[in-house]
């Protein structure tokens, strides 16, 4: 069992480099089952939701080559399967895109129920809304989803809820149907629109991506592409929330500004300096942190995904701060964590009340998903003393070496694994 030693207290100061997003690497990959021809995609990150998802693009029959720790080449040419087993759907959320992809593909997909961060109750309803409205039939067989359409044919698509997901799912599957697809109140994450710039480069015709009203005319054929993630928002975020709670001086490289705004302005308003250029933002802190009230929304709102990192941050603010989650059901698992580090955090529902105690100590505490854990790497950055984190495959899910990009910058991070002969003898 692997774990992180974090021993708290250095200010961190340095350089940083973001690296691809997740959650458009992960709708990306899928996405190349679209095409017979060969694919190039650059700036993936290097994690273990990607290892998966490119996994189940080789167990399908694609060739993966990797060309780069960064680069992969594509060709899902010898591609027959149309079934993603429960061993690999199991572990990710995200395998639902096997589903809109390989009906795209074949008009047929089988996919497990997909697995992923416990966040509440996490249903795809509308993902099926949008696969019956491109024509295609579905039904849950034995935890197997299975979807088979004689046609897809364009249709007009409504989400009930805002969903990043659905959103994605539904520009899979309807990019080769027959006709015009309408989806009505789209996601607009910046990934939804990598993945509909993904899609154009190979021959798509979608507009829209980034509005609430995405249309798409399908085509038949995609052809292959070159093409690079973009920057991590999330990634990006945790590290400018990294620097302000060590009172650093830290140059995150390698994003795209505007897709950070949410999560600037409001560390802005908590007393952060924040410099922006082209594709870097530099994240210092010269005084007090103050409250602030957050409700985390779909984009351009406050980010969901950045909600425990920023509590964290919150926890050495001056005053009293109010955290509303507005996406998931639970998504306040982490703060039992750092309550054992000196946390002040009463949470009733979808809200915490946090009153800024302006240190945190170091403790044993464990990742209960990966943005949880993302923020324990926080705390125990900011915190007095050693913090010990287990469970951090959570966090490997989506943050790529991260403990040699942060000790690049100061912070005294370790990852530790305990080798199993030695487990035994403990047990
Ligand atoms: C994506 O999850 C991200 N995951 C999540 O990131 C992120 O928290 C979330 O979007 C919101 O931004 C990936 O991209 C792989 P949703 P997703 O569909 O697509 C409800 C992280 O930490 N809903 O936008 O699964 C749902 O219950 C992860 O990186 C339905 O009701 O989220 C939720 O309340 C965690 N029916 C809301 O919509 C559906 O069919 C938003 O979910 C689908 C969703």
């Amino acid at each position: 069992m692997d774990k992180f030693v974090i021993q708290g207290g250095n200010r961190l100061q340095g350089e940083i480099q973001v690296s691809g997003a997740k959650n458009a690497a992960v709708g990306l990959i899928p996405a190349v089952l679209l095409c017979d021809e060969e694919c190039v995609l650059e700036n993936v990150p290097d994690i273990s939701d990607v290892s998966i998802c490119l996994r189940i693009l080789y167990e399908l029959g694609a060739s993966v080559e990797m060309l780069k720790p960064d680069t992969y080449r594509i060709n899902c040419k010898g591609v027959r399967g149309f079934s993603v087993p429960y061993e690999s759907a199991k572990q990710m959320r995200a395998s639902y895109y096997f589903l809109g992809a390989l009906l795209g593909r074949t008009g047929k997909a089988r996919v497990s129920m997909p697995g992923g961060c416990p966040l509440g109750d996490r249903p795809i309803d509308q993902h099926l809304k949008a696969f019956s409205a491109l024509g295609a039939r579905s039904c849950n067989d034995h935890g197997m989803i299975d979807l088979s359409a004689d046609k897809l044919v364009g249709g007009q698509i409504y989400f009930d809820v805002v969903t990043v997901g659905a959103t994605m799912n539904a520009m899979l599957a309807a990019v080769k149907a027959e006709g015009l697809t309408i989806i009505e109140n789209a996601a607009k994450e910046p990934h939804i629109v990598d993945l509909a710039n993904f899609l154009n480069s190979m021959g798509a015709d979608i507009m829209g991506a980034g509005t609430d009203v995405i249309k798409i005319r399908g085509v038949s054929y995609l052809h292959g592409t070159t093409y690079a993630v973009i920057p991590d928002q999330i990634e990006a975020g945790t590290f400018m929330v990294a620097a302000a709670a060590t009172g650093g001086d830290v140059l995150v490289k390698g994003v795209i500004p505007k897709h950070l705004e949410p999560i600037t302005n409001k560390m802005k308003k908590i007393g952060v300096n924040i410099e922006e250029f082209d594709d870097a933002v530099r994240v210092w802190v010269d005084g007090p942190l103050v409250k602030t009230s957050i409700k985390t929304q779909p984009h351009p709102g406050f980010p969901t995904d950045m909600q425990p990192q920023m509590a964290t941050l919150l926890t050495l603010a001056e005053g009293t701060s109010v955290v509303t989650e507005g996406v998931w059901e639970q998504r306040f698992r982490y703060v039992e964590e750092l309550r054992r580090m000196g946390a002040d955090i009463a949470v009733n529902d979808k809200v915490a009340i946090i009153t800024g105690t302006g240190k945190l100590m170091g403790a044993p505490v464990k990742a209960c998903d990966l943005r949880a854990g993302a923020a324990l790497i926080i705390a125990g950055l900011a915190a007095n003393g050693v913090t010990e984190i287990e469970d951090i495959h959570h966090i490997e899910r989506g943050y790529g070496n991260i403990e040699e990009k942060l000790r690049g910058i100061g912070g005294d991070i370790r990852k530790v694994s305990t080798p199993p002969t030695a487990m035994k003898k403990a047990l």
